[in-house]
């Protein structure tokens, strides 16, 4: 299987691609750090906000010969409360992340019908499902995704192509390591587990989306019991 990571230079996304490509052919985008040496995949430079730069990213690289798979790892996060909000800063927020992936899926889902087999898995987040402070734009691009996915679901179920998000509690990898250490001991304290996630669950969570042929339309929480 081809699978299409974007967002791959990013600590999810590059986890992702690291293992899938032992068994699959991995093409990963990035858009500011640039790869590192001994990868296995190949990486590419996109800005997910540039319907041209994706257009050229999949068509390069895809063709309805293929059996393709696409995991959306962009992902940002203002940290602002809402009536403060600059709106050039919200709205790249909701473009990277919601945005992002019509411009994908506007590029992708036509080779995946016209092959009648495709995986798209999306992440979604516990944010939106707790409600947090300071996260409006991540939290309404987020849960925007929850919708999204079940439309394109039934348009695609007849052509053999699922769509599924992750909602993703708080993970030891990527974007957490932005956050002070006091809030992270406050976050800790709140997770039942009383942990923060091992990057596996995710990858044993993709591999099994991967491999499934009737599960569609599914948020599936991996949370450590936060919601
Ligand atoms: N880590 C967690 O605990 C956690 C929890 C819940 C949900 N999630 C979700 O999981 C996904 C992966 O998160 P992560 O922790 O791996 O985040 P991360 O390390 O911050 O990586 C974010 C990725 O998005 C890319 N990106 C951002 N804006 C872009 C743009 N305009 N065009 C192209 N690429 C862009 C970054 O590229 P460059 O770095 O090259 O600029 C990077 O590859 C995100 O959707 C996030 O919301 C993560």
């Amino acid at each position: 299987m081809k699978v299409f990571i974007a967002g791959a230079s990013g600590g999810i996304g590059g986890y992702l691609a690291d293992r899938l490509s032992a068994c699959h052919e991995v093409f990963g985008s990035y858009r500011s750090r640039a790869p590192v040496a001994d990868i296995q995949y190949q990486m590419d430079k996109v800005d997910i906000g540039s319907g041209e730069e994706v257009a050229r990213w999949i068509s390069m690289n895809a063709c309805e010969d293929d059996d393709l798979a696409l995991i959306y790892c962009v992902g940002v996060n203002y940290n602002c409360m809402m009536h403060k909000a600059e709106s050039d800063k919200w709205e790249e927020v909701v473009d990277a992340n919601l945005f992002g992936v019509q411009r994908v899926l506007r590029q992708i889902i036509p080779l995946m019908r016209k092959r009648r087999f495709g995986r798209i898995i999306l992440f979604s987040s516990v944010v939106p499902q707790m409600g947090v402070m300071g996260t409006s734009a991540y939290a309404a691009s987020k849960s925007a995704l929850w919708g999204l996915s079940k439309a394109v679901a039934k348009e695609n179920a007849s052509f053999g192509i699922t769509i599924n998000t992750l909602n993703l509690g708080y993970f030891d990898i990527g974007m957490i390591e932005d956050v002070p250490d006091n809030v992270l001991e406050k976050i800790i304290e709140e997770i039942p587990m009383k942990m923060l996630g091992d990057p596996g669950n995710i990858f044993n969570a993709v591999d099994f989306l991967l491999k499934s042929d009737y599960v569609t339309g599914s948020c599936v929480g991996i949370n450590g019991g936060l919601v």
